[in-house]
């Protein structure tokens, strides 16, 4: 019995999207699947990390499986292993904690004989995100039960958005693992200190986002890229960016990127570029490359 969570990429409006602003995300073909087999206790392993953690374990894990077993629908459920093989990079910006926390919910409704929607998943991984992120916007799980290109805000259902083309991106990794939790953080104090100027960088992602979308929608490579790249000058200032992933934004750029920026919690993670062809795409992860991080090309919606 299996079930699979897809990581996500956010195109703009991380950060924001805690707020309330709407952001714009689509969801990756690399992701976890997680398959439930009736065991004498329940643990949930995870390739290819060697991690087996059990309910009583004092990790995020641990707490988490608790968590969405003692929420689950049919509770109490028998003992069950999860195994999950995870396909990308943790605290990478990428959506691991999410997809992982999908890909189990499926495996154990598999189990159960229960066939719950996208939505209905989407809602109850929810508790999941909480024990790794505090204060989730609901982005990422809501992104790994769906897929799609889409915009999502806060305690909203998820606007699917119907892409002219496939969105071509290049990702590329710093190496540099970041927490969701202390970057969100890190922005709420800075909120804290000034409201008023964070509400005007918020109104201004909130302005961009929604060019983004109708560029998005009217198959508008060019306006999308240029509206990435002023989304980048606020997450920057937000501190948000690192040195790491500056030099590979600049490298994707002069490579031929339309756009480029920070994606997910920044801090360090992953940064992503849009490209209008697979040549370009090849420069831009050549140009990564070169730099000493890894890169691939993905399609999206
Ligand atoms: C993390 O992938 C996205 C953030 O906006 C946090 C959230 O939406 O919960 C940084």
């Amino acid at each position: 019995m299996s079930g699979f969570g897809r990581g996500k990429v956010i195109l703009l409006g991380e950060h924001a999207v805690v707020y309330g602003v709407p952001a714009l995300a689509a969801g990756l073909e690399r992701g976890v699947t997680a398959t439930a087999t009736p065991a004498a206790e329940t643990e949930l392993a995870c390739a290819p990390w060697g991690t087996s953690d059990g309910l009583d374990a004092d990790t995020d894990l641990g707490r988490a499986l608790r968590a969405v077993i003692e929420a689950h629908p049919d509770a109490p459920l028998p003992p069950v292993r999860v195994e999950a093989d995870v396909a990308l990079p943790a605290g990478a910006g990428l959506g691991c904690s999410a997809a992982l926390g999908v890909a189990v919910l499926r495996a154990l409704d598999e189990l159960a004989g229960r066939a719950a929607s996208d939505a209905e998943i989407a809602e109850r991984s929810m508790i999941w995100e909480r024990v790794f992120h505090g204060n989730p916007s609901g982005l990422d799980n809501t992104m790994a039960a769906h897929g799609g290109v889409a915009c999502f805000r806060r305690g909203e259902p998820l606007e699917r958005l119907d892409v002219r083309a496939p969105l071509r991106l290049v990702i590329g990794d710093s190496g540099e693992s970041s927490s969701t939790r202390a970057m969100v953080e890190q922005v709420a104090r800075q909120r804290e200190r000034d409201a008023a100027r964070f509400d005007k960088s918020l109104d201004a992602i909130g302005t961009l986002v929604s060019n983004a979308r109708l560029a998005l929608e009217a198959g508008d490579a060019h306006a999308l890229g240029q509206l990435m790249d002023l989304n980048q000058h606020l997450l920057a200032a937000w501190m948000l960016s690192t040195t790491a992933l500056e030099d590979m934004i600049g490298a994707a750029r002069a490579a031929g990127a339309k756009g480029a920026k920070v994606t997910g919690s920044g801090g360090g993670g992953c940064m992503i570029a849009l490209v209008e062809s697979e040549e370009v795409g090849a420069k831009v992860v050549d140009a990564i490359e070169a730099l000493g991080f890894a890169a691939f090309q993905t399609e999206a919606g």
